[in-house]
């Protein structure tokens, strides 16, 4: 059969994660829900020749419809063949949580789908995630599967604390249900309150001596990272000056990032710094120009500045510039 992710001209994550180990980089998957992110990530990361994954979340899928997405990914994929760029492109599931949710993307032209059963008993984890793999695998798509729980936000599911990957379970983990990568938890967590500073206390470093047990014990095996925003402080500041209220919020910082991706860390997601320069921006447009109300006058600004956070990215934190 052929795979229905064809038609949409995007590919699995086999190849790219191939090369991103070799050549000691992340590609990056990010989150998009509207317009104007898909743009500026296709636009981002085309000039900076980069891989990139299109990460469609279960409420992106229910805020933007399935099908008018299916389309999207379309475009996006023409719209850079258009700009002469040969750069491959995944359209992935992110921590979807049931077997008829993969299923239903895998229909829809996903390439890629991550089944999240990491908030499981480990053996209904494995149950279910190997269920996953068997039916994705028949057409030709890819399979992130997680071990670990992430502290914040699980899509639905609230981690007070982190639950560290256990190395001494990835073998069997990943032996027993064939996924094609693993998501870990090291010390990152979703959203824009990734760790709650008190005045004059810095970041605590990720645990690296996880990553690197799990490396020992997987050789060679694409690893992912969630919730790897750093929450960068600028747009932080300018949410804040612009009548927004986020207040002490911290993410990864760019350096830990930047070494992991030179380890078995092949996918490194972002969303929330995306979510936040957009806001920042939109907010200092309207709030300078009052009596503006085309949302291309705000809307347009914001995409701009998100291309630009991209391209920066790809370049100085993920590695992944110029690898096509
Ligand atoms: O990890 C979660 C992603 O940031 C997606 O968030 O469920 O609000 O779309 P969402
Ligand atoms: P952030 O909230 O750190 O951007 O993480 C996004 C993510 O992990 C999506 O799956
Ligand atoms: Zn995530």
């Amino acid at each position: 059969m052929k795979p229905p992710y064809q038609e949409i001209g995007v590919v699995n994550t086999r190849e790219a994660f191939k090369r991103a180990m070799e050549g000691g980089y992340a590609i990056p998957a990010y989150n998009f829900n509207n317009l104007e992110q898909l743009q500026a990530i296709i636009i981002g990361c085309v000039e900076s020749k980069s891989a990139v994954i299109l990460q469609v979340s279960k409420g992106a899928r229910e805020y933007a419809n399935q099908t008018l997405l299916r389309y999207m990914a379309m475009g996006a994929v023409k719209m850079a063949r258009e700009m002469g760029s040969n750069i491959p492109i995944t359209l992935h599931l992110d921590h979807g949580d049931s077997f008829e949710l993969c299923k239903s993307c895998v229909e829809f032209g996903f390439s890629s789908v991550m089944i999240d059963g990491s908030h499981l008993p480990y053996e209904e984890n494995i149950k279910l995630t190997k269920r996953v793999v068997e039916y994705a695998h028949q057409c030709d798509v890819s399979v992130e599967g997680e071990l670990g729980v992430l502290a914040g936000i699980e899509e639905h599911v609230v981690a007070e604390k982190s639950n560290y990957t256990d190395p001494g379970q990835v073998q069997d983990f990943v032996g027993r249900t064939g996924v094609d990568s693993l998501a870990i938890s090291i010390g990152t967590s979703h959203g824009a309150y990734k760790f709650k500073l008190k005045p004059g206390e810095t970041v605590p470093p990720l645990r690296f001596d996880i990553l690197k047990e799990i490396e020992k014990r997987l050789p060679g095996f694409p690893i992912v990272l969630h919730g790897a925003s750093s929450v960068l402080q600028k747009y932080v500041a300018m949410i804040n000056e612009y009548g927004g209220r986020i207040e002490g919020a911290a993410g990864v910082p760019e350096e830990q990032l930047r070494e992991a991706a030179k380890s078995a860390v092949c996918k490194i997601n972002i969303d929330t710094d995306g979510r936040m320069v957009v806001t920042a921006i939109v907010r200092k447009v309207l709030m300078e120009n009052p009596k503006e109300f085309d949302p291309r006058k705000y809307l347009g600004p914001a995409r701009k500045e998100l291309i630009e956070v991209i391209k920066h990215k790809n370049a100085d934190v993920l590695g992944s510039a110029n690898r096509y």
